[in-house]
């Protein structure tokens, strides 16, 4: 065989082939042109490989050295875009391990000894994945600390907290805020807890039975920093439930950005106008000048379907494999890769669009949410927020609650019919519907007092949301 006898697809295999595929067929087999965004990872494992066949006596030093000073020069080749990836080579292993074949000789061909691509493939992934997980962790921890930033910020600010979409009950806007810093938190636990499973090596599985050689698998898990080998070959090479459950977790987050998403598209519009986001992520109308549309958190609400729809695409591409690899696995790339970009995106772009930007140049921070406090207490008093907690003040003066909710419900009618908020009406009417209130209801009925009472752990006190801030700090830093 000659030295580049990896130069064409057809002859790839083996004399066994009689006759070369055709292009359609090539290209519908082929997955170079999207998992050579694998290569660093290939040669990452590939290094780790030769590294140890060479420490267990597989391969001398000299082979050693010509393939960790050909994969050297491969990587430099495809970090100046110069690499020429071949269709006929089908994916970005064969693609790498012909060139080095070309660029070492023999050296080249002693690399894929004891390996198959299928164990090859699965170790690329994980490896691959696992520092995207690190990365989405970084961008997690950012958008927290916008959010608890703006949280801060607005401790004191009350909104009207909904259930149903109707005005319930005054909260704080930071507590508002830092729900969706729980929601993150966990999702952020979530994908760390992915990565125990994902960090685990593949490699040393062959094709599906491991091999003859005396690898040392656990020498190749150390120089990638995985944290363990797949215990057993089949398995090894042929699931993929590390990116399904990957997926998942990415799922999770974007609906949770989603609903935020779905919130701040509903604070900024006219009828509400609770907040602003700055113009760099709106856009107008083509044809209505008054326009600022919130296409931002409108396309993350949307992209939250595509991500959902990659967990389906992936959990239905396992479904119904026999043990062990088949070529449907070649189908998790392209869902994975645009799971993982479409979160990274979102998540750079909430972070900013939330907590807004600091100019290198000038140490200024522009954008993030501009809040109308005003705006927003408006509402609350608009939709008698603080019902329950006259019903509250009846039971503290001996009142059963479900007594003392009919009495409200009473109060509440009357304040309607005259337009007017609760805390507006005199002592005198109050007093028509018990004759227990007295002039110290006013606290609990203001906004401030209801939402100050509000004190138990968790709740939306400024003491208690300070608190939570105080924690999410030290969680973040
Ligand atoms: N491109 C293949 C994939 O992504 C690599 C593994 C191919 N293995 C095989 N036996 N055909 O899954």
């Amino acid at each position: 065989m000659s030295s580049n006898q990896l130069d064409t697809k057809a002859q790839a295999w083996s004399a066994l082939f009689s006759e070369p595929m055709s292009e359609l067929v090539k290209r519908y087999t082929a997955s170079v042109f999207f998992d050579k965004r694998l290569a660093n990872a290939d040669i990452r494992g590939s290094l780790a490989h030769a590294e140890m066949l060479r420490a267990v006596g597989i391969i001398s030093a000299d082979d050693l050295a010509d393939i960790q000073r050909g994969l050297s020069q491969i990587q430099a080749e495809i970090d100046a875009g110069q690499f020429q990836w071949q269709l006929d080579l089908e994916d970005v292993h064969l693609n790498i391990e012909a060139r080095l074949t070309q660029l070492v000789g023999d050296a080249g061909k002693r690399l894929h000894t004891g390996r198959s691509r299928n164990d090859q493939v699965a170790t690329d992934i994980r490896l691959w994945l696992r520092d995207e997980i690190d990365a989405i962790d970084a961008l997690l921890v950012a958008l927290q600390s916008a959010l608890v930033d703006v949280a801060e910020q607005n401790k004191h600010v009350i909104l009207p907290g909904f259930t149903h979409l109707q005005v319930a009950q005054p909260v704080s806007f930071g507590h508002h805020l830092l729900a969706y810093v729980e929601m993150f938190a966990r999702d952020q636990a979530r994908l760390q807890d992915v990565r125990k499973r994902v960090n685990q090596l593949p490699l040393g599985a062959a094709a599906l039975a491991g091999t003859t050689y005396p690898l040392d698998r656990l020498r190749v898990a150390k120089t990638l920093e995985m944290e363990g080998v797949c215990q057993n070959s089949l398995d090894a090479v042929s699931d993929r439930d590390f990116a399904i459950e990957f997926t998942a977790a990415a799922s999770l987050v974007m609906v949770h950005v989603s609903r935020l998403s779905e919130e701040l598209i509903i604070w900024m519009s006219q009828n509400f106008g609770f907040i602003k986001i700055a113009d760099r992520f709106t856009t107008g109308s083509s044809i209505m000048p008054q326009k600022k549309n919130p296409d931002v958190p409108e396309l993350a609400r949307g992209k939250t379907g595509r991500v959902v729809g990659h967990l389906m695409g992936l959990i239905t591409l396992m479904k119904g494999q026999p043990l062990a690899y088949n070529k449907d696995n070649q189908e998790d790339k392209e869902p994975l890769f645009d799971t993982v970009d479409t979160l990274k995106d979102t998540l750079r772009i909430f972070a900013e669009m939330v907590g807004g930007q600091v100019d290198p140049a000038t140490g200024l921070k522009s954008g993030g949410i501009t809040v109308n406090a005003v705006a927003m207490r408006g509402a609350a008093m608009r939709g008698y927020a603080t019902a329950t907690d006259l019903a509250d003040y009846l039971v503290k003066k001996g009142l059963p609650f479900r007594d003392a909710h009919e009495i409200v419900a009473h109060a509440v009618k009357t304040a309607q019919s005259e337009g007017v908020d609760l805390s507006e009406l005199s002592l005198t009417t109050l007093q028509t519907f018990d004759s227990r209130i007295e002039a110290d209801v006013f606290g609990p009925l203001s906004l401030e007092g209801s939402m100050n009472e509000r004190n138990t752990l968790g709740g939306t006190s400024p003491e208690q949301v300070s608190a939570q801030i105080a924690r999410h700090r030290a969680r973040l830093s």
